[in-house]
């Protein structure tokens, strides 16, 4: 492959990017400033015959238009919604993926993702981390704080929490619920900052360990029952958890319920996973009336594509509580993530490493140069989208 001319769009994997420089001509297109890559392409027009991109990098329109050269796109990822693929069959440029390879990674973290809203792990981290659990056991005592008891009366100390309320040592209160029903201490009823019914103040996420829901046996629904769909199918079931899928031509699997659309699919699931391609089908493949279906006890996962999903009407759905929560691993417009979402101790966010272990990385970086050397010696390409 030496005389092979690749443009790499992105520095993602060095070990990818190390062996393009030991077995190719690599160019770094990073090297050269934004504002001169009009240049700098016009510059290696004629000697471009490969890209290697990745999910978020790809080649374009444009991109494709400036290398008249250009024989094969190799992606670096298995969703290839970042190359136009239109203009790649037009100009009979070949385009290879990483499939396979990286389905136990990706399914993994969907897995995981349920986990960590529905266990609350990340919160629960956080209270270990910032001294919460040592220091104040499962609620603080601030004069700023304001403690919500909607659970059971015996989670708190009855008495410790008068003592805080008449000493001013606790901010207020909202209670529903009593240590001794149906008696709630009399000396309560003289403080104007205590409610008896429900009221969710904002400081009680900072001062609480909020209660965890159970992930076992929940009715998972999956879009997209594809190759990393299966996966996860295949992992929530060792959960107990009955799946549920949707998919545009519909494939029948016994042991998992099929529904028409994915409102519905989104009714009867408590968490909702998507794992479809990302393609004018199915960009907001999510609307606000998939997550009004899914509910506020619902959980959104989204480890495909943040297109996938309305993000504006998400962000909505949760702050009002539309919406019980969301593990996300891809935004709409990465690595921008709307910054509504991290106040919010129901969702776990992660930087688009749905693939990111050691293991896959290699494997997918193999495959990118394998595809590559097929294409130079003339063999069948290993993965080919195109
Ligand atoms: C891919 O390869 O398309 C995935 O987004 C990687 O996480």
């Amino acid at each position: 492959m030496e005389s092979l001319s690749v443009l790499l769009l992105h520095p993602f994997n060095a070990y990818l990017e190390q062996e393009l420089d030991r077995r190719c001509r690599l160019i770094r297109f990073w090297e050269s400033p934004p504002e001169r890559r009009d240049e700098f392409l016009r510059a290696h027009a004629g000697s471009i015959r490969a890209v290697v991109g990745n999910a978020n990098h790809g080649a374009d329109a444009k991109l494709i238009d400036a290398l008249p050269a250009l024989e094969i796109v190799a992606s670096f990822s298995v969703g290839i919604d970042r190359v136009d693929l239109a203009k790649c069959r037009e100009r009979g440029i070949r385009v290879t993926n990483t499939p396979d390879v990286l389905t136990d990674d990706v399914a993994d973290l969907a897995v995981g993702l349920a986990i960590a809203v529905l266990r609350r792990i990340p919160q629960a981290d956080r209270h270990v981390r910032t001294g919460q659990w040592k220091a104040k056991g499962d609620f603080t005592l601030t004069t700023r704080g304001v403690l919500i008891n909607v659970g059971c009366g015996a989670h708190v100390d009855e008495p410790e929490l008068v003592s805080a309320l008449v000493e001013k040592r606790l901010g207020g209160a909202g209670l529903d619920v009593y240590e001794h029903e149906p008696f709630a201490p009399e000396q309560l009823f003289g403080l104007d900052n205590v409610v008896v019914v429900p009221h969710v103040g904002s400081d009680t996420e900072e001062t609480c360990m909020a209660m965890a829901d159970l992930f076992s046996g929940k009715k998972v629904g999956i879009i997209g029952l594809g190759r990393i769909g299966l996966a996860i199918a295949k992992r929530v079931e060792a959960f107990d958890c009955p799946v549920n899928y949707y998919q545009r031509t519909k494939q029948a699997y016994p042991n998992y319920t099929y529904y028409p659309s994915v409102v519905e699919l989104a009714a009867n699931s408590d968490v909702l996973v998507v794992a479809c391609p990302l393609n004018a089908n199915t960009r907001h493949i999510v609307n606000r009336e998939v997550m009004e279906a899914l509910g506020p006890k619902g959980v959104l996962i989204n480890i495909g594509r943040g297109p996938h999903v309305d993000e504006p009407e998400m962000v909505s759905a949760l702050l009002d509580g539309r919406l019980g929560g969301a593990g996300l691993d891809v935004f709409e417009d990465e690595p921008n993530v709307p910054e509504a979402l991290f106040a919010l101790d129901n969702v776990v966010l992660v930087p688009h490493v749905g693939s990111a272990t050691h293991e896959t990385r290699t494997a997918m970086a193999d495959l990118v140069l394998g595809n590559l050397e097929a294409h130079v010696l003339n063999k069948p390409l290993l993965t080919p989208v195109v």
